[in-house]
Order: C-alpha cells, then sequence, then structure tokens
C-alpha cells in the first residue's frame, strides 16, 4: 500500500513539474517584446486577438520572416524563436485569452 503512494505521489509531483502553460511560454519567450493589453516593443495580445486567427498567430511566431509582409509590415525585428507545436498552441491560446480585454 506504501508504494501504491509512493508512486502516485511521484507521478503527481512529476506530472505537475511538467506542467506547462501558455503563461509560462509567455514569460519565457515574449515578455521582454510583448505585454497583455500594453504596447511594448511589440504590439499587445488584446491588438493581436482582435485581428489575427489562432493559424496566423502560430505562423508568425514560427516564422516572422515569411509573414511579416502579408501582416502589413515593412520590416521585422521579432526573434526567430524556435517553439514546439505544444508551445505553439498554448501560447496562441493565450493570446487570443485577451480577445476583448482592456
Ligand atoms: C525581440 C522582441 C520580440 C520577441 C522576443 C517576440 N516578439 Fe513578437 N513581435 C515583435 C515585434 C517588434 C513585432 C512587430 C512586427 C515585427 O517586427 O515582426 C512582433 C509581432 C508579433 C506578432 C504579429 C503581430 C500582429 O500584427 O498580429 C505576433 C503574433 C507575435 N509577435 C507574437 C510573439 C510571441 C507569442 C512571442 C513569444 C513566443 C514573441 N512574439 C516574441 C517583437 C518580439
Amino acid at each position: 500500500m506504501k508504494k501504491v503512494f509512493l508512486i502516485w505521489l511521484f507521478l503527481f509531483v512529476s506530472l505537475n513539474a511538467d506542467t506547462l502553460s501558455g503563461k509560462k511560454v509567455f514569460e519565457t519567450y515574449c515578455w521582454g517584446c510583448h505585454h497583455q493589453t500594453a504596447m511594448a516593443f511589440g504590439p499587445p495580445f488584446n491588438e493581436i486577438a482582435a485581428k489575427r486567427t489562432k493559424a496566423e498567430i502560430e505562423a508568425y511566431i514560427a516564422s516572422p520572416k515569411s509573414m511579416y509582409k502579408a501582416f502589413g509590415y515593412k520590416r521585422t525585428v521579432m526573434t526567430q524563436l524556435h517553439l514546439n507545436a505544444k508551445e505553439l498552441d498554448l501560447i496562441s491560446d493565450y493570446i487570443l485569452s485577451y480577445k476583448g480585454k482592456k
């Protein structure tokens, strides 16, 4: 019985340690240049959420260089990041959660 509890505890702790969230991705990769609702070096998330789809947001993060013209920018200074599919999914949902927020 004790063993079962220990295994359960181990799983619980390791699963939680692994829990990645959109907020965490934001804090790790984007915070220096983007804020949620205030203009920073890059546009705020509420503004992005108001005009882009999830697919567009993911495409931009995956490759600013191939997307900036389509988004109406004359040039891009955003860092080329290398997020995996899970991180892209989480961060795009996180950005879209600011739709309509001030
Ligand atoms: C070095 C600063 C920098 C970092 C780091 C950065 N960005 Fe950007 N981002 C910008 C700037 C500046 C723009 C405006 C266009 C450009 O320069 O590419 C932009 C544009 C964007 C756009 C398109 C905006 C639009 O018009 O819809 C998205 C989406 C975006 N960033 C998401 C992110 C996310 C998500 C992260 C973190 C995973 C991130 N950026 C990290 C600076 C940055």
